[in-house]
């Protein structure tokens, strides 16, 4: 129970609510939705598990962990890189990740002070580009946040986490079916709908496919060695497999309800649907401005808000701490000021992005315009957390015996366990490496 708080409280964050709508809008909806779900499903569970696997068995820093494993198996000691990759890529993340979380704190003092009574489209708009476009501001949100995260991490993962996921993430929920409940009655719920569940392929470029593919690791928190920390905290008794589908489940309900409360909103008030990192900043707050109690009910969901990102930055640098602490011999809050400190002074970059350095470039048939964070938002998210993936499938599949991989999964060789295995050997790497073709334009 207390993995699963963790793990949730890891997986559920920005990339739920702030990142899942946005890129459902700007690659048109539907047609992402569905590449997402299916990416979910038949490569995000599978990878899932191994990677809480391969955390439970090597018990360490996952760049341990995996010299460990090898080993073990009798494999190249190479494999460390695996967790390598993962610390820079935790790294690269949070860099972005607090400058997210930043404007949602920001955005707690706004809905206080009732800056959203009477916001339309526009107002709303023009309030958010305000924000984002004064870097000295953002940038002290984004301090805040890192520090928050550091004293946190300097404590250690476990103290007081779990209790604070168990009342906070289900009150999330609630605010977001109160949206919901909101976004039903503004006459465009059926349009939401439809913008979120009809693919129309047409509308997806070659980026857009494999944004899908990078964001079911990212919202699942996968590819990295964040998961596989968690596992090695995980007894030997809970069940892998369960434990994943839960946190799976939980996930993409969470995302959802969030995109299904947003577009409405988003149509009710002729916002674009591609309108990019701005989208939930925007549309949400019309709706606290205008629904009864908006002042409280706004202001609670930006603090939850942070609070879910707050749980999921933890789990971000967790792998490059527990290798300083474990390798360098640093205490967890030397390691924390270190590696917080460089992801803060690396964010900057993401600050400027949206403060007046943007600058605009073709990807994969794509046009982005944000810069600096579209560059590490797509190196990391559609390329360094699937080849992550990738390698911990190979390694679970190819590298690790049937025999202990089936212990770890407390089965025997049969039914269910050869679904996962094959699905480990075969079918999520292959449908990683297709993805890869595909935006390169090979497929
Ligand atoms: N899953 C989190 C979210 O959706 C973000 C996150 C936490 C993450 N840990 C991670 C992303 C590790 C990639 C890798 O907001």
């Amino acid at each position: 129970m207390i993995f699963v708080l963790a793990a949730t409280g890891s997986a559920v964050g920005l990339g739920n609510v702030w990142k899942f709508p946005y890129m459902a809008g700007e690659n048109g909806g539907g047609a992402f939705v569905l590449v997402y779900l299916a990416c979910i499903a038949v490569i995000g569970v599978p990878i899932m598990m191994a990677e809480i696997l391969l955390g439970r068995r090597g018990r360490r820093s996952p760049i341990n962990t995996m010299s460990e494993l090898a080993a073990e198996a009798g494999a190249s000691p190479r494999w460390a890189w695996l967790g390598w990759i993962g610390v820079i890529s935790g790294f690269l993340i949070m860099s972005f990740y607090s400058v997210i979380a930043g404007w949602a704190l920001a955005y707690v003092l706004e809905a206080v002070s009732g800056a959203f009574d009477g916001f339309t489209g526009e107002s709303s708009a023009n309030a958010f580009v305000g924000h984002i476009s004064n870097p000295g501001i953002t940038a002290f949100w984004h301090t805040v946040f890192s520090i928050m995260t550091a004293v946190v991490v300097a404590k250690g993962v476990k103290s007081g986490l779990e209790k604070a996921v168990r009342v906070l993430m289900p009150t999330l929920f609630v605010l977001l079916v109160l949206l919901l409940g909101y976004a039903i009655n503004t006459g465009y719920f059926a349009d939401g709908v439809e913008f979120l569940f009809n693919p129309d392929f047409d509308k997806l470029s070659r980026e857009g496919v494999l944004s899908a593919l990078g964001h079911a690791f990212f919202t699942l928190s996968l590819g990295m060695g964040a998961i596989m920390v968690y596992g090695s905290y995980m007894p030997e008794k809970a069940s892998i497999a369960t434990t994943t589908i839960t946190i799976a489940f939980m996930d993409t309900l969470v995302a959802l309800v969030a995109g299904m409360a947003i577009f409405p909103i988003v149509f009710a008030n002729g916002l674009e649907p591609g309108s990019g990192p701005g989208l939930v900043f925007i549309s949400l707050p019309i709706a606290f401005g205008q629904m009864p109690g908006g002042l409280l009910f706004g202001t609670l969901f930006f603090v939850l808000l942070t609070f879910a990102a707050w749980t999921s930055a933890i789990s971000i640098i967790e792998p490059a701490i527990a290798f300083l602490v474990e390798n360098r011999g640093m205490g967890r809050k030397k390691a924390a000021t270190v590696i917080v400190g460089l992801a803060w002074a690396l964010g900057l970059l993401t600050v400027m992005s949206f403060g007046g350095w943007g600058f605009e470039f073709e990807f994969a048939g794509a046009k982005k315009t944000d810069g600096f964070f579209d560059i590490l938002d797509i190196a990391t998210t559609n390329f360094m957390l699937p080849l992550g993936g990738l390698a911990i499938a190979l390694f679970a599949g190819w590298v690790m015996s049937g025999k202990d991989t089936a212990d770890e999964l407390h089965t025997t060789q049969t039914g269910w366990y050869s679904l996962w295995r094959v699905l480990v050997r075969f079918i999520a790497p292959a449908g990683v490496i297709l993805f890869f073709l595909h935006s390169l334009g090979v497929l």
